[in-house]
C-alpha cells in the first residue's frame, strides 16, 4: 500500500517535473508541431516533422544534448521528461504514419477500379434520328441514285405557287381539298410539296430530274391517321418523250429499293388539277405480298402515292412548251410511308416528341 503510494506521488513529481524540466519556447515548439502532424496529410510532409523531432538534428537530440548542463539532482527528472517527449511524438508520428498509408491505398484502390473492366458500365441514353429523318434521307439517297437532284422551297407559301401555278385558280372547288393555314396577305403554311414543282421549273427550266422535301401542313383535326403538320417528297421529270410507263418503272423502282423488296404497283384514276391524266399508284400490300388481309382490307393493295402527268396548263404557266416536253410528279407521303415501315400504328407518334417512342428505329437500317 505504501509502496504504492510512494509510486503515484513519485508519478506525480515526475510529472510536474516533466512540465518544468523543459523550456517554454521548446514546449512552444512541441505544441506546434503537434497541429502540424495532426493536419498532415503527405508522407514527405510527415518525414520532416520527423526529422525536426526525432531526426539527428531534431528537438530530442537537443534536449538531450543539454543533458550535461542539468544539475544532477534534477538529471533523473529531466531525463524522464526528455523521455516522455520522446514516447509521446513516436507514438503520434506512428499513427499518422499508418492514417496516411492507409487513405493513400485506399485512393489507389479507387483508382484501379476506375479501370476496372468488370464494372457495369454506366448507362447512357444514345440520340437516334427521328424515323422521317431516316427515312426521309433513305428516300433520297434511292433518287439521287437514279440521277435526281434534291431541291427545296418555302414553308410559307403563295397563294400563287400553292394554287394558282398550279392549275387551281381562285374559287376553284379542288382549293377545298386541302384545309388550308392562311395568314393575311394571302400567304399561307404550304399544304403540299408541290408548289416546289413550279419552282423548280422556273429556276432549272426543261429538262429536269429533282426531288423535293419538306414539311407541309393542314388544318386538319387530328386522328391516328390525320396530323395537321406531315411531311412529303415531291418529285418530277420533265423531258422529251415522258410517258406514264416511265413513271411506273421509277415507282416501282423505288419503293421497292425502300422496302427491300419486290414490289408490285398498279394505277387507278385520281383526280389533281395540276396532272392530267392523274392517278393514286397502289404498291401490293407488304404484309401479305397482295394476298389479302386485314391490312389492306382483303385487297392486297395498299393506296400509296398520289402522281400523274404534269398538266399542260402547268408547263405553259412556267414558260415549257408541251408540244416539246412532257413529265410526271408524284407527292410521296413520308410520315405514310415511314409508318409501313416501322410498323407504326399512329401518325401523332412522330409529332408528340417522345423519345420513347421515336427512338430505336435507326436498327431497322
Ligand atoms: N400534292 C398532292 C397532294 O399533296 C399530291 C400530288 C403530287 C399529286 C404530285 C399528283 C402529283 O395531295
Amino acid at each position: 500500500m505504501t509502496s504504492l503510494l510512494n509510486l503515484c506521488i513519485n508519478n506525480i513529481f515526475i510529472r510536474l517535473n516533466l512540465n518544468e524540466m523543459i523550456d517554454q519556447e521548446i514546449k512552444n515548439k512541441l505544441e506546434g508541431i503537434k497541429v502540424e502532424i495532426a493536419a498532415c496529410t503527405e508522407e514527405q510532409k510527415l518525414k520532416d516533422l520527423y526529422a525536426s523531432v526525432l531526426g539527428r538534428k531534431g528537438i530530442v537530440k537537443d534536449l538531450m544534448a543539454g543533458f550535461r548542463n542539468v544539475p544532477n539532482e534534477d538529471k533523473k527528472a529531466y531525463g524522464a521528461a526528455v523521455n516522455a517527449v520522446k514516447e509521446e511524438f513516436t507514438s503520434i508520428l506512428k499513427e499518422k504514419q499508418e492514417e496516411i498509408v492507409s487513405q493513400s491505398n485506399a485512393k489507389a484502390s479507387k483508382k484501379t477500379s476506375e479501370i476496372d473492366l468488370m464494372i457495369p458500365m454506366e448507362t447512357h441514353r444514345k440520340g437516334t434520328l427521328h424515323p422521317l429523318t431516316l427515312i426521309e434521307d433513305e428516300v433520297i439517297q434511292i433518287f439521287k441514285r437514279m440521277g435526281f437532284s434534291v431541291v427545296s422551297g418555302p414553308e410559307m407559301e403563295s397563294d400563287y405557287y400553292n394554287f394558282k401555278a398550279l392549275n387551281i385558280p381562285d374559287n376553284h372547288p379542288a382549293r377545298d381539298m386541302q384545309d388550308t393555314f392562311w395568314f393575311i396577305n394571302k400567304m399561307l403554311l404550304r399544304t403540299h410539296t408541290s408548289p416546289c414543282q413550279v419552282r423548280a421549273i422556273e429556276n432549272i427550266g426543261a429538262p429536269l430530274r429533282v426531288v423535293a422535301p419538306g414539311r407541309v401542313f393542314r388544318n386538319e383535326s387530328l386522328d391516328a391517321s390525320h396530323e395537321n403538320t406531315f411531311h412529303q417528297v415531291e418529285g418530277m421529270i420533265i423531258d422529251k418523250d415522258m410517258s406514264i410507263a416511265n413513271l411506273i418503272y421509277i415507282m416501282k423502282t423505288m419503293l421497292s429499293d425502300v422496302f427491300g423488296k419486290e414490289l408490285n404497283v398498279r394505277l387507278r384514276p385520281g383526280y389533281f388539277p395540276f396532272v392530267e391524266p392523274g392517278f393514286e399508284l397502289d404498291c401490293s400490300c407488304l404484309i401479305c405480298n397482295g394476298s389479302g388481309c386485314s391490312t389492306c382490307s382483303q385487297t392486297g393493295w395498299i393506296e400509296l402515292v398520289p402522281c400523274g402527268m404534269i398538266h399542260n396548263n402547268v408547263l405553259e404557266m412556267s414558260g415549257i412548251d408541251p408540244n416539246e416536253y412532257t413529265g410526271f410528279a408524284f407527292g410521296l407521303g413520308m410520315s405514310r410511308l415511314a409508318m409501313m415501315k416501322y410498323n407504326i400504328a399512329d401518325i401523332r407518334v412522330f409529332n408528340r416528341g417522345d423519345v420513347r417512342e421515336l427512338s430505336n428505329f435507326d436498327t431497322f437500317i
